[in-house]
């Protein structure tokens, strides 16, 4: 999933576009280029692989002078890691360049076409063949928006594009088609930005435009006029984006994710903000419209997910069940789209995503809507696909989440969970009013439960200095604390590039104890909850195989910590509101291990924020 910056105004182009690349390059960043029309009427191109200071050094050793350019962070899909596979892509007589999000599904097929009439290419990429049939449609005498109209019908796949072109030197083209991740047009005065993701125009602007599904614009610096790709004229709604630049900065932390951990009491305050009403004891949850008949006509709940959001929906499936007693199936979004799901209209597919644009969530909600279920989202974007394409939605409302490993959307996205199961309990009628209230009442102690353990304590450190060379991780949990095994495990191996494996705790016996060996540190989640006793019982076996127990621990429980080597401690919580706890010092965990290990924390190797190819 790459990162796209546009821009025409008055400025120095190449100066703004880099500061949006660097905003985005959690997007992905094998490679970076940008491409400024010069005053002399030329496209002229700088790229550089690798991270996007390399970029930068360029442009200051040899600057580029313009006020119209684009630019792209790469993460590599077709062709390798390299300088001439790298964004801006030119066409093949020098009048467009694009930069482009997605993938050309048909790009093989093109290439051979072309070359057939004696065009060459200068890359391995899909996205050069966008540019070579630009070119051509221009040379026959089309304008920009005329010859990027005519391209896209040969286009397969979801992309999402922006052309500049010498023959329209103050006009910036964009075209998106799919789902690849989005186009953002900001609205400027007297100047105008596109990008893939707000971050990297909030600075300028807070006015944006999201370009849908099949929409195409001519962006100038005097605005922009948004067309159908029949042609059709399209008035679109500008949105005002609640973040604030600052959000987007790391500030006096040394890592976005060490600073997104540290905000999770005010994530967690933000994401109940305005959906309790302590003094009723309800749950008030307006942005997911349902009649108590439809609520109680609902006969399923199939929760689509990726990565962390899959786990968050794990936890889901305990609240949904037990609060609403609605029956909840989880289900990966890269799974779930091959299945022939059992969906009615009394069925409701409820993603979860942080960024909005994971193309396999996006697709669950697509098949969802082919069958006529509800579509439901837990979204922290505003204005991602997720968010639009949705009947009902909870944003996260957890703020801009930059580093890769996600964590204050991840606990934000429980607690939203937790407010969709009181929501559908009350509607169902499944909840005495004492026990609502009590549910109610346990949401206004959990920012301060939060806070408890959002801070970094020695013992991270301590741990990453012990265990920091080992190659293999298990993490165990039981009910409630499976799935933040399952997200412990995650975190640690995305960002530490340990093997590490989240397990429920009643399978060891089932295999997995056969790995038990003096090397292998085992991260057992056993605070005071309806399965503590199987999880000291775990503990002990682990010991008496020689393992390594690093116990995540209740406060003050001495007979858990007789059992372990090494001690992370909790404090209580209510039974469904602990996994938001839970999780919180395996994140910690991982990133002191991953800093330990000297790995790039916000920017692991491989990964992207938001995976919007398949
Ligand atoms: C989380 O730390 C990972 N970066 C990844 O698993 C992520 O949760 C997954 O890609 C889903 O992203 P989404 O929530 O934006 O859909």
């Amino acid at each position: 999933m790459c990162g796209i910056v546009g821009y025409v105004g008055p400025r120095q182009a190449a100066l703004i576009v880099l500061g949006g690349l660097k905003k985005l390059e959690y997007r992905g960043y094998d490679s970076a280029g940008v491409a400024v029309l010069h005053a002399n009427g030329g496209i002229e191109v700088e790229r550089a692989v690798g991270k996007l200071s390399n970029l930068q050094e360029r442009l200051y050793q040899k600057p580029l002078v313009g006020t119209i350019g684009i630019g792209h962070t790469r993460w590599a899909t077709h062709g390798g890691v390299t300088e001439f596979n790298a964004h801006p892509h030119v066409g093949r007589n020098g009048r467009v360049a694009v930069v482009h999000n997605g993938i050309i599904e048909n790009y093989a097929e093109l290439r051979q076409e072309m070359a057939a009439e004696g065009i060459s290419f200068n890359s391995e990429t899909d996205t050069e063949v966008a540019a070579h049939l630009v070119d051509g449609y221009l040379a026959g005498g089309a304008d920009l928006l005329t010859a990027v109209q005519r391209t896209l019908p040969a286009i397969q796949g979801a992309s999402a594009f922006v052309f500049l072109s010498p023959q329209e030197p103050e006009s910036l083209v964009v075209a998106r088609l799919g789902n690849a991740g989005g186009i953002v047009i900001g609205i400027g005065d007297g100047e105008m930005f596109v990008a893939s993701d707000i971050p990297a125009i909030l600075e300028y602007t807070r006015n944006v435009i999201f370009l849908e599904n099949r929409q195409m614009a001519r962006v100038t610096r005097a605005g922009v006029a948004i067309f159908t790709f029949e042609g059709k004229p399209v008035q679109a709604r500008v949105h005002t984006i609640p973040w604030d630049p600052v959000s987007a900065e790391k500030g006096p932390y040394r890592h976005f994710m060490q600073k997104e951990i540290s905000e999770q009491p005010r994530a967690i305050t933000d994401t109940i903000r305005g959906r309790v009403d302590f003094h009723r004891g309800r749950v008030v949850l307006d942005s997911v419209p349902l009649t108590p008949s439809e609520a109680q006509k609902l006969d399923r709940v199939i929760i689509a997910a990726c990565g962390s959001s899959y786990h968050a929906g794990l936890v889901g499936k305990f609240m949904l069940e037990t609060l609403a007693r609605v029956p909840v199936e989880v289900d990966y979004g890269s799974e779930f789209r091959y299945r022939n799901p059992l969906i009615t209209p009394t069925t409701a597919l409820l993603a979860i995503t942080q960024s909005g644009e994971t193309v396999d969530t996006l697709a669950a909600m697509e098949a969802g809507r082919e069958y006529g279920a509800k579509l439901w989202s837990i979204v922290n974007v505003i204005g991602s696909q997720a968010h639009r394409l949705a009947d009902g939605y909870i944003l996260m409302q957890a703020g801009l989440e930059i580093g890769v490993a996600t964590t204050k959307a991840f606990t934000a996205s429980l607690v939203d969970l937790y407010l969709l199961a009181l929501h559908l309990g009350q509607l169902r009628e499944t909840l005495p009013a004492e026990v609502l209230r009590r549910a109610v009442n346990d949401l206004a102690r959990l920012p301060d439960l939060v806070g408890r353990v959002s801070e970094p304590l020695p013992i991270y450190d301590e741990l990453a200095e012990i265990f920091f060379k080992r190659e293999h991780f298990l993490f165990l949990g039981r009910g409630l604390n499976y799935p933040v095994a399952l997200e412990g495990a995650l975190k640690l191996k995305e960002i530490s590039y340990i093997h590490a494996e989240g397990y429920p705790a009643g399978e060891m016996k089932h295999g997995p104890i056969a790995l038990i060996d003096e090397v292998m540190p085992v991260v057992t989640v056993a605070p005071r909850d309806n399965v503590y006793d199987k999880m000291i019982s775990q503990m002990e076996q682990v010991k008496a195989r020689n393992g390594t127990v690093i116990g995540l621990l209740q406060e003050g429980d001495e007979i858990a910590r007789s059992k372990a080597d090494y001690v992370l401690e909790v404090p209580a919580a209510p039974q469904f509101l602990a996994p938001v706890l839970n999780i919180i010092p395996l994140q910690w965990l991982a990133y002191a291990m991953a800093v330990r290990r000297g790995a790039d924390v916000d920017q692991p190797r491989n990964l992207a924020k938001s995976v919007t190819v398949e």
